[in-house]
């Protein structure tokens, strides 16, 4: 069943009566600048046409209700647990509902009303599979309580405040890109954001082009330190080339030439770490006017490279999205492969001719499948609009 009438459904069975709203927001797929958000680079995401769901009510106390679908599980907190990270009884928060609460927490925090409410939630986006599933939950939250609470702030500000609430209350240390991406989607575009200034600019995607996402089944659990670490490892970068090259702020300032000249002076893991971020934001200044000239060949290759990267010398890739990504590479039609979003497990992002698109997506699940033994879900994805009330 879809995940907006599993949402529907399940409200009116739990709660005995129509829900009166219902909101999405979708997850989203990177195609270039990868672990560069957080260092001040430039990203390349695109909303996807799958979506975190949730049909909802004002409730009739403090208490918000919340129904998981997909973890067949029920959690309710208070403004008064919520600081605590506590059930409305005291007990601790299970993972899933950290993030609503999160959301809740930030909001309360910017003197910005978040009124209890009954809500069922269903996604179809992958959990842990790269396409941002935690960000969607956060901006169908921050588009549901804008509604209940009569308030309205631009997309934008709504993201930076599902960052927070992953940062400082579930304890992911992310960037700002996929709450962007979900909250500011435009259907049938690429966004490129520049992440110090927060600006950003729509572009096309090529008229012949197709976006694939491969999930190799594999998942990650991005709250592992795997994550965090490799952003101390950015900022330790950063303190160190600051002694030769003041007033930088963050690797997006530090060239390549000169990243090259001082490399010496960083500890043998932080260079590489590095290394992937400074040549990353390279990398895109150099393949943003490629993708506007419609050059995607020479796109491809670029993002050939940040995989090779990612799995070199950021190390987060594993075996089973190398194996993804050398597959993709050899069949016909494809311009570029990589793995997107985190890492250590998840997805791949393809860009296919649009008339090979099928035929690739069929053999790259037949042979990854007989390399690996698992099952991969391989699909055609549309670029679309951001989160939305849908009634
Ligand atoms: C996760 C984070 C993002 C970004 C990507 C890697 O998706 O939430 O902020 O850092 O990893 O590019």
């Amino acid at each position: 069943m879809h995940p907006q009438e599993l949402v529907t459904r399940t409200f009116q069975q739990r709660f005995g009566k129509d829900p009166t709203y219902l909101a999405l927001a979708p997850g989203r797929v990177n195609l270039l600048g990868e672990h560069v958000d957080f260092n001040d680079g430039f990203v390349l995401p695109a909303a996807i046409d799958r979506a975190t769901y949730i049909a909802f009510s004002l409730a009739d106390s403090d208490r918000s209700t919340l129904v998981a679908v997909d973890f067949a599980e029920e959690s309710a907190f208070t403004p008064a647990s919520i600081p605590a990270k506590n059930n409305a009884n005291g007990s601790p928060l299970v993972e899933w509902a950290r993030y609503p609460a999160g959301v809740a927490w930030a909001l309360l925090e910017a003197n910005l009303t978040a009124p209890a409410m009954d809500a069922v939630l269903a996604s179809d986006v992958p959990r842990g599979a790269g396409l941002s599933s935690s960000a969607s939950v956060e901006m169908a939250f921050a588009v549901a309580w804008s509604e209940l609470g009569g308030w309205t702030l631009p997309p934008m500000q709504r993201a930076l405040l599902g960052q927070k609430a992953e940062n400082k209350y579930v304890g992911v240390n992310c960037g700002i890109m996929d709450q962007f991406a979900s909250a500011c989607g435009v259907s049938d575009k690429l966004l490129l954001l520049d992440c110090r200034s927060l600006e950003w600019e729509l572009l096309p995607i090529p008229e012949d082009v197709a976006i694939v996402i491969a999930d190799t089944s594999v998942r990650h659990n991005l709250t592992t330190s795997g994550y965090n670490d490799r952003r101390k490892a950015c900022e330790e970068a950063v303190k160190i080339l600051s002694q030769y090259l003041p007033g930088i702020q963050a690797l997006r300032d530090v060239s390549v030439d000169n990243f090259n000249r001082l490399c010496d002076q960083l500890p043998v893991l932080i260079e590489k770490r590095a290394r992937h971020v400074v040549e990353e934001v390279e990398r895109t200044r150099r393949a943003i006017p490629l993708l506007k000239q419609g050059n995607i060949r020479e796109f491809g290759q670029i993002m050939k490279q940040c995989h090779a990267s990612l799995r070199d010398l950021y190390e987060v890739s594993i075996p089973e999205l190398n194996v993804m990504v050398e597959i993709a590479e050899s069949l016909s039609g494809c311009y570029g492969a990589r793995l997107t979003g985190a890492g250590f497990g998840g997805c791949t992002v393809n860009l296919v001719e649009k008339s090979a698109a099928e035929s690739f997506s069929a053999q790259l699940a037949s042979r990854y499948q007989a390399r690996t033994g698992l099952k991969p879900e391989i699909y055609i994805c549309h670029a679309s609009d951001g989160a939305r009330m849908i009634r």
